[in-house]
């Protein structure tokens, strides 16, 4: 009896944040760093075979995530492809982490937890809310304000955005 306690209070606990990230925005970093708080480790994976063209490559974006996540030691960027589930299997992860914005994240995120828990019971979706001041930030509006040569500051990390320019130009 004793010993169950011992190890469960020594039991660590290992979050997945999966995503596209093209490009990481300040929104995402809201999540990171709540996520490295509570959970004992966080990595961060970058889906490699993503449907739509992305505006960054893979190592652009893992580059990005990189440079951003230095503050947090516990945090780790990885890739990964195939189903979300059999790479949460394969790192051994208890949580995947997801963020909320607002009600129209709901369904879409409802719907893959859902899916994800019916593939794989064994792993628990975690949403998140990142600031208000977040919440109506997304990767794909950074793009195109981006490529229309708005300005993306406050919404991006300084190097994303200095990144985002030299895309663009
Ligand atoms: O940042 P995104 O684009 O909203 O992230 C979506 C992501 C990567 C979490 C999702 O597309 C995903 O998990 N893809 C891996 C393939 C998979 O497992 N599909 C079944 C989901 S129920």
């Amino acid at each position: 009896m004793v010993e169950t306690k011992a190890d469960e209070s020594m039991k660590k606990v290992l979050a997945i944040y999966p995503g596209s990230f093209d490009p990481v925005t300040n929104g995402h970093l809201d999540l990171i760093e709540r996520g490295a708080k509570i959970f004992d480790r966080l990595i961060v994976s970058v889906l490699r075979n993503f449907e739509k063209e992305p505006l960054f490559t893979l190592d652009e974006r893992v580059e990005m995530l990189v440079e951003v996540t230095q503050p947090w030691p516990n945090v780790e960027i990885d890739v990964f492809s195939g189903l979300l589930v059999d790479y949460t299997q394969l790192r051994d992860a208890d949580v995947i982490l997801r963020g909320i914005r607002a009600i129209s994240d709901y369904e879409y995120e409802l719907q893959m937890a859902m899916m994800n828990r019916k593939l794989e019971p064994h792993v628990e979706t975690v949403f998140m809310l990142p600031a208000e001041a977040y919440s109506y930030v997304s990767s794909r509006l950074v793009r195109e304000i981006a490529q229309l040569g708005g300005r993306v500051s406050g919404l991006v990390p300084p190097t994303v955005e200095q990144r985002l320019r030299a895309k663009v130009l």
